[in-house]
């Protein structure tokens, strides 16, 4: 029997489709790694596995708790609640300031620590985000951002705030990213292997 199943899982953000009619299903032991393009709808997907998100349409069913949506608010807690008790989540992490936007946070460090005109500011921040592919995103906070669109902002951020050199960063998020790459790769191997669910 399946210990997760979703079943025609539909959502969108503003009008703007993130992903449809998403069917899944896993069994005891079995392992699922979602691949895809920066912004293309894992997280969202994730969060609406554990009630962090809720889907426009469709269900999740974790075990015997079955989000629906379109349930009424009361049943839709109780669910979320019943699914949060049996799944982990571990959270991608960018440091931006939440009370900011994107463009906010990148223009930060040249206005109020390198003091920086506003107009300037404002123009290279943007150049900076086109290179890194989030200028679409300028406006909108972190929490509306995919982990890697908040991570390339905060690239930027970073980059613009005067702290270390660029190069030597660049250097080391390459090394700690093939890193994580060889982590991610023992990891799935062992959640592969039947004893991983053995408790
Ligand atoms: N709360 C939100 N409001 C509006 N748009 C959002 C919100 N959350 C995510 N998005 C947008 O939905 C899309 C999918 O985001 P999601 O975080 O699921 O991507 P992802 O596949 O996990 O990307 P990454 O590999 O960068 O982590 C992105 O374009 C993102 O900007
Ligand atoms: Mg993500």
């Amino acid at each position: 029997m399946a210990v997760l199943r979703t079943e025609a899982l539909c959502k969108a953000f503003a009008g703007r489709v993130i992903f449809e009619d998403v069917a899944l299903e896993l069994e005891r032991g079995e392992a699922l790694a979602l691949m895809g393009a920066s912004g293309s709808g894992k997280t969202t997907l994730l969060r609406c596995l554990n009630g962090l998100e809720l889907a426009d349409r469709g269900v999740v069913t974790v075990g015997d708790a079955r989000i629906v949506a379109g349930d009424s608010h009361e049943r839709l807690h109780e669910a979320v609640r019943a699914v949060r008790r049996r799944v982990g989540f571990v959270f991608q992490d960018a440091h931006l300031f939440s009370h900011r936007t994107v463009l906010e946070n990148v223009m930060e460090g040249p206005r109020y620590v390198k003091k920086e005109g506003e107009p300037e500011a404002h123009a290279r921040a943007l150049s900076l985000l086109a290179k890194v592919g989030v200028a679409h995103r300028a406006g909108a906070y972190p929490r509306e951002l995919s982990g890697g669109e908040q991570q390339r902002a905060a690239s930027r951020a970073r980059a613009r705030d005067g702290s270390g050199d660029s190069v030597a960063r660049r250097a080391h998020e390459r090394a700690r990213n093939r890193d994580r790459a060889e982590t991610l790769v023992a990891l799935f191997a062992r959640l592969a292997s039947p004893r991983a669910f053995r408790s």
